[in-house]
């Protein structure tokens, strides 16, 4: 059983032996639970300045610098740095997964390390989790913030991360202990490579527009709800093929999304399966090779025209190595389904009924 007390003591204690003499040290603080604890943390243990700071990135969700920067007030005096230009910019047009994911790592921790040179830090303090690195080192994914000496040694930083050692619930235990307000206790987890990686395949501008947009209407229609986390994610209506399952028609997309099965990273096409009520289709993943398509959608609306379609993704897990898709009302799921029908460039929507395994919670 975790134990934050006692937890806070063992790092306090440790932090102080290995970095008690650093010189000073920048803490990246996304607004999210782990990087908030990790600043936190780390505040407490070094007797030298800690400086917290905010990198946008460009793929943040509407107001996300400010709406931060507000709920901290009074706990972290937080230092906001815009690279949205840049950044977006660097990623245009790349359509693989992972390459996306390195291409974003790398744009960064350049704005990483050119914030630290300026105020004279060679220490980084992040909030990196167990999930992030078991998930890292066994080939699932490359999550942006888990580093190699030799990235380190490229960047010209040092990272210090106190929660490596923790999942997630441990995280929001630890947290709840250290009097971090509910509102960044329940936030909802955003990867660090933000909306770059729902703006699923080939990135550029419009889509990563159509995806913040319709992030915002997922997030008001949801924030009332309990699930663990929720989000729209975005790709081009293009079908590769098409076939038949117990009289349903389903579609298979030309775009291609992640999946875990047998611990390691899969790379297939979503299918999006019509006239199927996703009350009844929990099972229905099973179906299709999770290998080939580790995500199954059905259809919730659609209609003639637009480029995109539009996966809404719901889940419920505590320590998001595995998750769970929860039954959500149904009047709920097509209202939410109408209202982003409502974009001209969106073509159709469709519910994510994939567990992970074998899906993963992201598409990328
Ligand atoms: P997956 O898609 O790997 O997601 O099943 C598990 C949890 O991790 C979040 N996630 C990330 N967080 N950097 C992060 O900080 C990343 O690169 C990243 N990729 C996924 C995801 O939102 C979910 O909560």
């Amino acid at each position: 059983m975790f134990n934050p007390k006692l937890f806070i003591e063992e790092a306090l204690d440790y932090l102080r032996r290995i970095y008690g003499s650093i010189d000073c040290a920048i803490a990246c603080v996304s607004g999210g639970v782990d990087s908030v604890t990790a600043a936190i943390i780390a505040e407490m243990a070094l007797e030298n300045e800690v400086v917290p700071v905010f990198i946008d990135t460009g793929l943040m969700r509407f107001g996300e610098a400010e709406a931060v920067r507000n709920a901290l007030s009074g706990l972290i005096n937080l230092k906001i740095y815009d690279y949205s230009d840049s950044i977006v910019s660097n990623l245009s047009e790349l359509s693989d997964a992972e390459e996306k994911r390195r291409v974003f790592r790398d744009l960064f921790y350049s704005a990483v390390s050119d914030i630290a040179r300026r105020h004279g830090c060679s220490y980084v303090i992040q909030g990196t989790t167990k999930a992030d690195v078991v998930e890292t080192i066994g080939g699932v994914k490359t999550q942006h913030n888990v580093l190699t000496q030799e990235l380190l040694l490229k960047y010209g930083v040092k990272t210090v991360e106190p929660l490596r050692n923790l999942y997630k619930d441990q995280v929001r235990a630890l947290a709840h202990h250290l009097g971090v307000p509910s509102s960044i206790i329940k936030r909802q987890p955003f990867p660090g490579p933000g909306l770059l990686i729902r703006a699923v395949g080939r990135f550029n501008r419009d889509k990563l527009e159509l995806v913040r947009s319709a992030t915002k209407v997922v997030d008001e229609r949801l924030s009332g709800c309990s699930y663990s986390q929720y989000f729209p994610a975005a790709w081009e209506y293009d079908v590769v093929s098409e076939g038949c399952l117990d009289g349903n028609l389903f579609k298979v997309f030309s775009v291609k999304t992640t999946g875990v099965v047998g611990g390691s990273r899969v790379y297939g096409h979503p299918v999006l399966v019509e006239g199927f009520d996703e009350r009844d289709a929990f099972k229905l993943y099973e179906q299709f090779d999770a290998v080939r398509h580790p995500h199954t959608l059905v259809s919730l609306a659609s209609r003639d025209g637009g480029r995109y379609f539009i996966a809404i993704r719901i889940v419920e897990t505590e320590d998001y190595v595995t998750a769970s898709v929860p039954v959500v009302e149904r009047g709920l799921l097509l209202e939410l389904a109408e209202e982003l029908l409502e974009n001209p460039e969106v073509r159709a929507v469709g519910y994510d009924v994939t567990p992970k395994p074998p899906a993963t919670i992201e598409y990328e």
